[in-house]
């Protein structure tokens, strides 16, 4: 479906527009809508509420510098998908890691939160994102959620931070950032969006037109016709659904502990030892999981199952680990 679209809107020679197209605005304020429970101020306003992105992490890695902040700190979570860093480094900004907001906001510009997680699949309770919206709110600094797992709730329903139960009816100091690379299985499209106060997206939007971040016009297309799709969505996520029971299930079998992961595409799998040690038993299964120390400190004694391989993939890293039991 995505690539028709994408097909059908091939004949595009001209330069795409960095807002995104009408269409594309439309269908990302209804899923929005429909799927997470948020809904946005105009998107076809002058101040955009939603903007398209080239896939999200080129947007993480470019949140600090888009927001033109050239000294302070990046607040991200305690362990954490690394762009969050990557994006504060490369805009010369200190980092600081925490799951609750700090007493002291002393120097920080932007606090990015990400529920469900990346690397431990955790989904930050709603008391915790009030609790982030109102210190963001309290000290003018923006607040932003990377919810790209955002339909990918397996135990836990994952809240936006947008939705009027966190935000109420106004997303003033807010933004949320979501993804078609997961749910849609089109991370090779470059897929992203971007929403929530209009006045941030415009800021963050503006420079990306002077950058020349703009998605491909048949792209923009292929993402208007997902975005209007549940269909496929939850088709891939009964896929995932599947990995990630029979995965548990051996991994458990083994006598190794899952923590967290009750959302998003991942299982953080720990045997309470260093996560090398635990890299270097899976590596003799010949299975290869991602060490915790990748994430930040706070990893170090976990290692991370993604569900992303293949079911075979996924298949004989269940026979492996159900013959090593
Ligand atoms: C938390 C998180 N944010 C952003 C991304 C980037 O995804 P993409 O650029 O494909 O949208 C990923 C990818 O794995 C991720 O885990």
């Amino acid at each position: 479906m995505l690539r028709t679209a994408l097909a059908a809107a091939g004949d595009s020679p001209g330069y795409p527009m960095a807002l995104g197209t009408r269409e594309l605005r439309t269908a990302a304020a209804g899923w929005l809508q429909r799927r997470l429970g948020v809904t946005l101020a105009d998107p076809l306003g002058a101040d955009p509420s939603v903007v398209p992105t080239i896939g999200s992490k080129e947007l993480v890695a470019l949140m600090p510098t888009l927001l033109g902040l050239h000294e302070g700190t990046v607040v991200i979570p305690e362990v954490a998908y690394p762009t969050y860093e990557v994006g504060a480094v490369l805009a010369g900004l200190a980092v600081r890691r925490t799951d609750t907001p700090p007493d002291d906001a002393a120097g920080i510009g932007l606090v990015w939160l990400n529920s469900p997680g990346n690397p431990h699949g955790r989904v930050v309770p709603d008391e915790t994102l009030r609790a982030w919206v109102a210190w963001g709110r309290a000290h003018g600094v923006p607040v932003v959620s990377d919810e790209c797992y955002a339909t990918l709730g397996w135990d836990v329903q994952p809240r936006s931070l947008l939705h009027p139960a966190v935000a109420g009816d106004d997303h003033t100091g807010l933004m949320a950032v979501h993804s078609l690379s997961k749910q849609s299985t089109a991370a090779g499209y470059r897929a992203g969006l971007l929403s929530g106060d209009p006045a941030l997206v415009r800021r963050v939007w503006e420079v990306r037109r002077h950058l020349g971040l703009l998605v491909p016009g048949p792209v923009q297309a292929a993402m208007t016709a997902a975005l209007a799709d549940d269909a496929h969505v939850d088709a891939q996520r009964e896929r995932y659904r599947g990995r990630r029971e029979r995965l548990a299930a051996a991994i458990r079998a083994t006598g190794a502990r899952i923590d967290h992961s009750e959302a998003g595409l991942y299982l953080w799998v720990t045997r309470d030892e260093d996560c090398w040690a635990t890299v270097d038993w899976l590596a003799g299964l010949g299975i290869v999981p991602a060490p915790g120390s990748f994430y930040g400190p706070a990893g170090q004694r976990h290692v991370r199952f993604a569900l992303t391989a293949g079911d075979e993939r996924i298949d004989a890293a269940v026979t492996r680990l159900r013959n090593a039991s």
